[in-house]
């Protein structure tokens, strides 16, 4: 049996950082796990703007513990009414490695989001032509579209034609949640990616509703039947090269989870690679664990690949009930449960 694994330091491909206080409290999580992180713009207001962008980008570093080289990626917010000449102008800068797409009202965040594809076609034009990844919330949000349904209606309705009609444009379909996604990925071309998240790995719908509503295991797009856990386990430890590590690690303090309307997102910064690892173990994949994580990631985005390497050892990790992030309480995924490996510090 495998008691030991070393890959080469890994990315976050996908997390909210948030800002302020609640920044300077979660930043480390990631920071002591990933080399570098693609940063969602969903604040409040938005990151619509390469100044914007770039301010936020100077109070992560400062918020970063003292000796650390974690490297954030930053992602431009689009809007209706964004300029492509100001995405081409911030993607050549280094401002910003990829443009976030979230339709109107989809998830947190997204009040100020796209409110039909048309709105944004010349941006993902000059996207395509300069070759900036687009990276999509995949989810209609027709109220008369079931909540369980809204990612396979936004590939049939919005992704499929989109794709079809910007053929080179580089989509990363974020934080896939069901087999139809994870199929549209796998028939599409090159230029077609997905994140998928370790929760989405391992519960499904039955871990937020049964025996009481478990606000902690809610998150947008929201976990799915089994058949759907599976198709995705089965695809994250496939080999296949389009698929790669996102956390979307999302904190919410504790009180506005535990609420009468739960704000949605999981904070899986924690114990991220460790609850990763697991399925890859689970899978007997632990040998494709490194491309997932690692390797698939930054060859979709033109990136370097990271130096230096980071090492998993078999052992029992204990997961709190609650985390201290600076000052907010915050229960992570998997609280309270003990984890099958660890991170060797
Ligand atoms: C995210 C958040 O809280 O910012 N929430 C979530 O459930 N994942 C937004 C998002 O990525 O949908
Ligand atoms: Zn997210």
């Amino acid at each position: 049996m495998t008691t030991q694994i070393t890959i080469r330091r890994p990315d976050d491909w996908h997390v909210h950082l948030r800002d302020g206080a609640l920044l300077k409290g979660v930043v480390p999580f990631t920071a002591r796990q990933f080399a570098r992180a693609i940063v969602m713009p969903n604040l409040s207001p938005p990151m619509t703007d390469i100044a914007g962008v770039n301010a936020y980008r100077e109070r992560i570093i400062a918020a970063l513990p003292e000796g650390s080289d974690f490297t954030p990626l930053m992602t431009l917010y689009l809007t209706d009414s964004t300029d492509a000449d100001e995405v081409e102008r911030g993607f050549a800068q280094g401002a910003f490695v990829a443009a976030k797409l979230y339709p109107a009202h989809a998830t947190t965040g997204s009040a100020h989001g796209v409110t039909a594809i048309a709105n944004v076609m010349p941006v993902l034009e000059r996207m395509q032509t300069i070759g900036m990844p687009l990276l999509i919330h995949g989810e209609v949000t027709d109220a008369d579209v079931d909540i369980f349904d809204r990612e396979a209606v936004f590939i049939e309705r919005t992704l499929a034609p989109l794709v079809h009609q910007l053929s080179d444009l580089k989509v990363v379909f974020e934080h896939i949640t069901t087999e139809e996604a994870a199929a549209f990925v796998e028939s599409a071309g090159p230029q077609v990616a997905a994140t998928i998240t370790p929760q989405h790995l391992h519960i499904n719908r039955n871990a937020m509703l049964v025996g009481g509503i478990r606000p902690h295991a809610y998150c947008l797009p929201v976990a799915k039947r089994e058949k759907h856990r599976l198709a995705l386990r089965k695809a994250a430890t496939s080999g296949s090269t389009k698929y790669f590590l996102g956390t979307d690690t999302a904190p919410h303090a504790q009180h506005l989870k535990e609420a009468s309307c739960g704000c949605a997102g999981i904070f899986n910064a924690p114990f991220a690679l460790e609850s990763y690892v697991q399925v890859f173990d689970d899978e007997g994949a632990l040998d494709r664990f490194e491309a997932f994580a690692s390797l698939n990631g930054p060859r979709f985005y033109g990136l370097p690949l990271n130096e230096g390497t980071v090492t998993l050892e078999r052992g029992p990790v204990n997961v709190p009930a609650v985390v201290d992030a600076n000052g907010t309480a915050i229960v992570p995924f998997h609280a309270g449960e003990t984890l099958g490996w660890r991170l060797v510090a």
